[in-house]
């Protein structure tokens, strides 16, 4: 028998006051050390499964499971929740509330009734990890939109849980903005994190991704990234579309460049190492 998921959601419903079903009967899974991208188009559901998964929203029907036990949404089993799972919201203004940045990476940590010692531990580490230690006594509504991202991540962080899922990370950042937090999640990968992203951007998803959930109005698909995201049927039933390097992929195979199982360019640089024989160098 395989181990149970990390965090996983079995026939959950949601639907907001009012409002149709925006989620029915869905099985959901995040598996430890596996990076998830979740796909789906405006409005498919990305935002509210991901509260869902973090328990700022509870299911109507169905249950939410931590390492298989189901998570109760008391006092006691909303903090083991946030200790396992922090979400960081797609708009950090909707966030960040303290008056520095230094206070609110501590705010989380603080909550937990930690001690001084604990809590400063804590927080250095989380604004290391994001880069931010030179700006821990800026106000935060001084610091640009790309900081005020990061001190929102780096407040997630300072809870050391066991998974972090990102709403549109990359959402509003320029490039150089995403390559850095690209970085900075690998960084928090290797320091055994399980990152989960919600994207529409399939480029990214196949860049970045081990695995790729694609939302769909038949429920959630799931399935090694370079695979799902080469499935044209799933892709146009999320309302998506195809990644330009699945479609190099598919080129360069009826060229004869790359063979049945090696698998397809995710960044520039790959293609052109495909293109001239040489290796790539991921990420580049
Ligand atoms: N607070 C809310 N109240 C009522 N309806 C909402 C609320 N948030 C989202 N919705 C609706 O739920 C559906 C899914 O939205 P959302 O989860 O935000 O999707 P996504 O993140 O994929 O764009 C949409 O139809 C949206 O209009
Ligand atoms: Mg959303």
């Amino acid at each position: 028998m395989s181990e149970p998921a990390l965090v996983a959601l079995r026939g959950a419903s949601f639907a907001y006051e009012d409002g149709p079903a925006v989620l029915s009967g869905l099985d959901f899974e995040i598996r430890e050390g596996r990076a998830l991208a979740l796909l789906g188009r405006n409005g498919s559901g990305k935002t509210t499964l991901m509260r869902l998964l973090s328990g700022g929203l509870r299911p109507h029907e169905g249950r939410l499971t931590v390492d298989g036990q189901p998570v109760t949404y008391d006092r006691k089993g909303l903090t083991r929740l946030r200790t396992t799972v922090q979400l960081v919201v797609q708009d950090p203004d909707d966030q960040l509330f303290a008056a520095s940045v230094e206070q609110d990476v501590s705010f989380g940590p603080l909550n937990l009734g930690l001690d001084d010692t604990e809590v400063r531990a804590r927080v250095a580490e989380a604004l290391a990890a994001l880069d931010i230690t030179a700006l821990a006594d800026r106000p935060t509504h001084l610091l640009s939109y790309g900081q005020r991202k990061r001190t929102a991540i780096a407040g997630a962080i300072a809870m050391r849980p066991r998974v972090l899922i990102l709403d549109e990370p990359t959402a509003g950042l320029d490039p150089d903005g995403q390559e850095r937090l690209l970085t900075t999640l690998d960084g928090l990968r290797e320091a055994g994190t399980t990152v989960v992203m919600a994207t529409h951007d399939v480029d990214l998803a196949l860049r970045w991704a081990d695995d790729a959930a694609l939302l769909t109005p038949s429920g959630v698909r799931t399935g090694p990234a370079p695979t799902a995201l080469a499935r044209t049927d799933l892709l146009r039933e999320a309302g998506l579309r195809l990644p330009w390097g699945a479609a190099a992929a598919e080129l360069l195979r009826a060229q004869g460049l790359l063979t049945g199982t090696e698998p397809g360019p995710r960044t520039p640089t790959e293609l052109a190492a495909l293109a001239t024989g040489r290796p790539g160098t991921p990420g580049g």
